[in-house]
């Protein structure tokens, strides 16, 4: 059967990773986590105490930077390796979360996640999720969903999911996070988030988790109905 590729973009914290995640497994597509690889190349760039302003010590650890995703066979849950270490706890934690939008910043280092993510997806069946996935990555995309919610709403949701990693972080540090990775992301010079033309918007504030998944994958049936009708092979 043929499959499409469906492109997830938004704010921080509006659930995009766990509604794709979801959406991926109803589907049986593959899950791509890109906001994971460029919090990876933050760690590794932490570890290796690199001087972002520094191209060439920057291209220097790109080529020493390998990220890939596993699937933790006891609780089925896919994890992120860095350099075939398993970092999924370290890539969330509030240290990664500070610097990871001046890393995603520099254009070196989208150019090389951008290439990896392209490879990752380019037999299709992929829900990947991130900030630039609808307007860089994948143009084409199938299906494309811009994902927001209320700043409030989002950082109690983050708080929640830190706490339950046992992570007590306060909400105003959460609040102010994630207002400033907004504010980043959307003001950058290299793939700046943006909604593109022809992306469906989906806030999520006051949609269950269930709701905003239902919601994805009735747009993906349509999209892949449309697809196989239009190339006249979905028997
Ligand atoms: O989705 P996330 O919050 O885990 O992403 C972490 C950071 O990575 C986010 O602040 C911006 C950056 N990012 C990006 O620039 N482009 C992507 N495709 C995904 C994430």
């Amino acid at each position: 059967m043929q499959k499409i590729v469906i492109a997830i973009d938004g704010y921080s914290g509006c659930g995009k990773s766990s509604t794709a995640k979801a959406v991926a497994k109803i589907l049986n597509y593959t899950y791509i986590d890109s906001g994971a690889m460029y919090r990876a190349a933050t760690l590794h760039f932490l570890n290796n105490h690199v001087t972002l302003s520094n191209t060439e010590d920057v291209e220097k650890n790109l080529e020493s930077l390998r990220i890939s995703f596993h699937i933790n066979q006891e609780n089925g849950k896919q994890e992120t390796f860095l350099n075939d270490e398993n970092v999924e706890a370290e890539i969330r934690s509030m240290k990664v979360s500070e610097y990871v939008s001046e890393v995603s910043k520099i254009k070196e280092v989208r150019t090389a996640l951008v290439a990896q993510q392209q490879h990752l997806g380019r037999n299709k069946g992929v829900v990947m999720d991130g900030r630039d996935i609808s307007t860089v990555v994948f143009p084409n995309a199938e299906l494309k969903v811009f994902m927001t919610a209320d700043l409030n709403i989002r950082a109690k949701r983050r708080q929640k999911e830190l706490m339950e990693k046992g992570d007590m972080v306060d909400l105003d540090k959460i609040l102010q996070n994630l207002s400033e990775r907004d504010k980043t992301d959307s003001n950058r010079k290299e793939s700046p988030l943006l909604k593109a033309k022809d992306a469906i918007a989906l806030d999520t504030s006051n949609l269950d988790f269930e709701e905003q998944v239902n919601q994805i994958v009735e747009l993906a049936k349509v999209r892949i109905g449309t697809y196989y009708n239009e190339y006249g092979s979905n028997h």
